[in-house]
């Protein structure tokens, strides 16, 4: 089956890399939005539980921020409950993308939704061949985790290499990569060099990706010598 973005209404930024925000705080997200440069945003139940308040209002709020993709993720193992829950979470708005684990039954629940034309991140990817089952699936999304595989002593960033290889050598697959569990500025720009589609990036570092001290070095230089030349851009 072919899937495009158009069918799971998720937003096209023209083949540019997609940011999406990694948190369930409503004030973070609102301060990233008003950049422009925030595509989506990711939530799990950690992150939900960080904010102690109830899933599905957070939920409603955040997708009247972004208009992006927002990946909500269910509760249940079993299949059934799971394509449930899904259809559940997905009628708080369009752009909810459901995410499920990737477990057998998450496979067969991803299937099962993706075939009735609603957008499945499959989350908690480890391995090339869970991603490959993913995209068999009908997976919007494969959200291979990079930060918990190097928390291992594992390369978190070659498994995204391995899965941006396979899947070019068969583009119909249509799933995109979704790169998770990142944790600095180094694992976005290595993820943009392979080529991922899409980073999830905790705010915290999305801030870090513009800081760099010789720009503010730079710019105090600057500012002291217009200020010495005594002269109004704007008068
Ligand atoms: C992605 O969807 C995950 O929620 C997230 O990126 C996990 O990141 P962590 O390993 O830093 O918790």
């Amino acid at each position: 089956m072919f899937l495009d973005s158009e069918e799971f209404n998720i937003e096209n930024t023209g083949g540019q890399m997609k940011f999406f925000v990694d948190t369930a705080n409503v004030e973070e997200i609102k301060e990233l939005a008003v950049t422009g440069l925030i595509d989506g945003v990711t939530t799990n139940p950690s992150l939900v539980a960080k904010e102690g308040k109830d899933f599905k209002k957070i939920l409603k709020e955040i997708c009247s921020i972004v208009p992006g993709s927002v990946s909500a993720e269910v509760a249940a193992t079993e299949v059934n409950a799971m394509v449930k829950e899904g259809l559940e979470l997905r009628k708080i708005s369009d752009n909810i993308t459901v995410k499920l684990p990737l477990t057998w039954d998450g496979l067969k629940a991803c299937k099962a939704l993706s075939s009735q034309g609603i957008a499945v991140n499959v989350t908690l990817c480890f391995s090339a061949s869970q991603a490959l089952l993913a995209a068999k699936a009908g997976a919007a999304f494969i959200s291979p985790f990079i930060g918990r595989h190097d928390d291992i002593g594992h390369d978190g960033l070659n498994l995204i290499a391995e899965i941006r290889a396979i899947y070019n050598n068969y583009p119909e697959l249509g799933t995109q990569i979704l790169a998770a569990s990142v944790r600095n500025p180094i694992h976005l720009i290595e993820c943009a060099k392979i080529g991922a589609d899409v980073a999830t990036i905790p705010p915290k570092v999305i801030k870090q990706l513009a800081n760099h001290p010789l720009t503010d070095k730079g710019l105090e230089v600057f500012l002291n010598d217009w200020k010495a030349t005594g002269q109004k851009i704007v008068a």
